[in-house]
């Protein structure tokens, strides 16, 4: 049995810079056709020129062959100049800009410090229909990490959606019960300019993982997975068919030393097989129907894009993923080579997935 898709997109990625850059965009290149790349590179992609040299950079990363379009995103910090931001969107440079609360994950520490700081690009933003892609958590030491995302909500994005009505929000990366249901409310009750993406992950792990045999730091992620009641009114909502959720794998690597050491990185690195993962999903369910407008359709349509015309085929053939990275014999990575020992761990190690992507020419 097989199934061909529509090829989808991945509607947030890190694609990281340098060796590592290398190392993982030909997992995410040979599936997707285009993908959101998020800016928290250090130091932040803030800048049109900053985001034109990280695309050309990307490209030079592409192996031959591969048509692969990455879709550059803002970083935005208390002071970006909303016409610098503006300049980029016209330019179709800027797809998005992403809001990362300072200090919430990786790479954040440049990020918003209070959201009235911003309020000028906001009100920019939505006058040309940026979207906003939100990192949804709250940085209050005081606030339980498990809650962070739920007190967002209520503490930052309900409020902001009525300052900026007409705002085209993602909540990217959503890991609890109550994002779902907020982002499908706002849906149902019509309104079209929010929507969440959904990982491969958090469809699959609940926190149980992080502590099964010992502390298990490649199931560490931002947000952290939650409650197995969460990650299923997530699998409800990605495979409900409807078209405010959509594909985004937070594909995130870290060279294995940053995930194995006393203090490990946030980030799961699932582009290799992302699609047979949500496929797997997808099929639990009965919903294998719904895959192609959750991963191919829904995201398009909310940026705005034109749909891929190209295929792929999920073939229902066992594979056994192995536990690292093997990258290209072709990597060329200038002076930084990624040691082998550095190569980042996969998602899914050592299980035996039921679906192959093959890739049509
Ligand atoms: O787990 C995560 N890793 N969450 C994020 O928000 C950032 C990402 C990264 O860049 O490593
Ligand atoms: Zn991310």
């Amino acid at each position: 049995m097989s199934l061909e898709l529509r090829r989808p997109d991945d509607w947030h990625v890190h694609l990281r810079d340098g060796a590592m850059l290398w190392a993982v965009l030909p997992a995410t290149a040979r599936t997707f056709a285009r993908a959101i790349v998020m800016p928290n590179l250090r130091p932040p992609v803030a800048s049109v020129d900053a985001a034109l040299a990280y695309r050309s950079r990307i490209l030079e990363a592409l192996p031959e062959g591969i048509r692969f379009e990455p879709l550059m995103t803002a970083y935005l910090t208390d002071d970006l100049d909303p016409d610098e931001l503006a300049k980029g969107f016209t330019q179709d440079v800027f797809r998005a800009a992403k809001l990362y609360p300072a200090n919430a994950t990786t790479n954040s520490a440049a990020g918003v410090s209070d959201l009235s700081k911003i309020s000028s690009v906001l009100s920019c933003m939505e006058s040309i229909d940026m979207p906003l892609l939100i990192h949804g958590e709250v940085t209050d030491p005081d606030v339980d990490v498990f809650d962070r995302e739920a007190l967002f909500i209520e503490r930052h994005l309900k409020p902001l959606r009525q300052r900026h009505p007409r705002l085209r929000i993602v909540l990217e990366h959503i890991t609890t019960e109550e994002s779902a249901i907020y982002i499908r409310d706002a849906y149902q009750s019509g309104d079209e300019r929010i929507a969440a993406t959904i990982t491969p992950h958090h469809l699959h792990l609940n926190r149980n993982a992080m502590f099964v045999g010992g502390l298990r730091s490649d199931f560490y992620c931002l947000p952290v997975v939650k409650r197995e009641c969460h990650r299923r009114a997530l699998v409800k909502a990605a495979t409900s068919g409807l078209p405010c959720f959509f594909l985004g794998t937070d594909s995130a690597p870290h060279p294995r030393s940053g995930k194995e050491s006393a203090c490990g990185c946030a980030g799961i690195f699932n582009a290799l097989h992302a699609l047979e993962s949500y496929a797997a999903i997808f099929e639990q369910e009965g919903a294998l129907e719904y895959l192609e407008g959750f991963a191919s359709e829904h995201g398009p349509r909310f940026y705005g894009l034109p749909l891929n015309t190209d295929t792929i085929t999920l073939a229902r053939r066992d594979q056994r993923v192995p536990s690292r990275l093997v990258p290209p014999a072709s990597i060329c990575c200038g002076d930084d080579a990624l040691p082998d020992g550095e190569l980042p761990l996969l998602f899914h190690a050592g299980e035996t997935l039921a679906w192959t992507v093959e890739v049509n020419s």
